[in-house]
């Protein structure tokens, strides 16, 4: 658990993270979503102490950062940055090895360690550990970075605008990695993005910043529900509203009983999807499988009643 009490950082005269109080709960994702210039990324910062909060508490699992050294703080919290950061003279697998190197495990168990989130990855260990990494794609690098962050097994995650760089459907599929590795590891994560869409998808919980103060900390559904402030709205999209709330259910959660006609929809897609799917249909019903077989219906009616603003 991270307990950021009352943090602020001042630069000069101006507080540039202004007096924040969140809690992040274990094997959660906390998004920080704000504009540029925010304070997302000094917030971040302060947690393993790369930036030295000007006032504050700080606690991870109830003990406050001050009384951690530093550099032990930042070996046990995972950092994955935009354009993942990786040394452009180490390999691959000694990029992906550093800090446990740092923490003195042996060569076995780093060599396994290494291989182990290669695999998790989707990057063969045999054809890309004595890659450099400018030898990747930007999407195999970006995997890299994060696999780095993760290879001593940290409870903690900390990631600034890691997709920032990549196109859309890596993008789109380095989210979908990063959502399964935490369910896998219960890795609490904090990330940083200035992607409405992205907060949405990846949040448990979303921060939202503007001008070094938090506006709003809640779960996806309220703050696209009850946005705190006009700005919160805005940064939502006013006419996104209904389709961000769909983003967030399963067609499965959903099914009605009766026997629609038409491609079927998987109880795996989101309820945006299927509403994509029902207009573009241009029908009003579409039978939803299960395994390959065919469990009931999602209809239209339905999904407008979950897209209007709650009560
Ligand atoms: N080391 C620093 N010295 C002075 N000002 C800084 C420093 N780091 C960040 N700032 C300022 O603090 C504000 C917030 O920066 P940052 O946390 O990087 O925002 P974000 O990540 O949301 O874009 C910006 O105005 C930035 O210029
Ligand atoms: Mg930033």
């Amino acid at each position: 658990m991270i307990e950021i009490d009352g943090i602020t950082k001042i630069y000069g005269e101006t507080p540039v993270v202004d007096n924040v109080t969140l809690t992040v709960d274990p094997g959660t994702i906390c998004v920080v979503v704000g504009t540029s210039g925010s304070g997302k990324t000094t917030l971040m910062r302060m947690i393993n102490r790369l930036v030295e909060p000007t006032s504050g508490t700080i606690r991870i699992d109830g003990e406050d950062t001050r009384n951690v050294p530093a550099y032990e703080l930042r070996r046990r919290i995972g950092y994955a940055i935009q354009g993942h950061g990786l040394f452009p003279h180490r390999s691959v697998g000694q990029n992906i090895a550093t800090v446990p190197k740092l923490l003195g495990w042996d060569k076995p168990r780093i060599a396994n360690r290494v291989d182990e989130l290669m695999d998790l990855f989707q990057l063969d260990p045999a054809q890309f550990r004595d890659r450099l990494p400018n030898e990747l794609s930007g999407g195999q690098q970006q995997r890299v970075g994060v696999a780095r962050a993760l290879a001593a097994e940290p409870n903690i995650l900390l990631m600034d605008e890691p997709y920032g760089a990549l196109d859309p459907v890596i993008r789109a599929k380095a989210q979908e990695d990063l959502l399964a590795i935490q369910r896998r590891f219960k890795t609490t994560i904090v990330l940083v993005t200035h992607d409405m869409e992205e907060a949405i998808h990846l949040g448990s919980k979303i921060a939202v910043m503007d001008k070094g103060k938090l506006l709003q900390y809640d779960v996806p559904q309220q703050i696209i529900a009850r946005p705190a402030t006009p700005f919160v709205a805005e940064l939502i999209g006013t006419s996104e509203r209904p389709f961000r709330l769909l983003s967030l259910g399963r067609v499965a959660d959903h099914i009605e009983p009766g026997e629609a006609t038409g491609t079927p929809l998987d109880a795996g897609v989101s309820l945006r999807d299927a509403y994509a799917e029902l207009l573009w249909s241009g029908r009003p019903a579409l039978p939803v499988t299960r395994d390959g077989a065919v469990v009931g219906q999602v209809t239209l009616a339905q999904l407008s009643r979950l897209a209007a603003r709650p009560q």
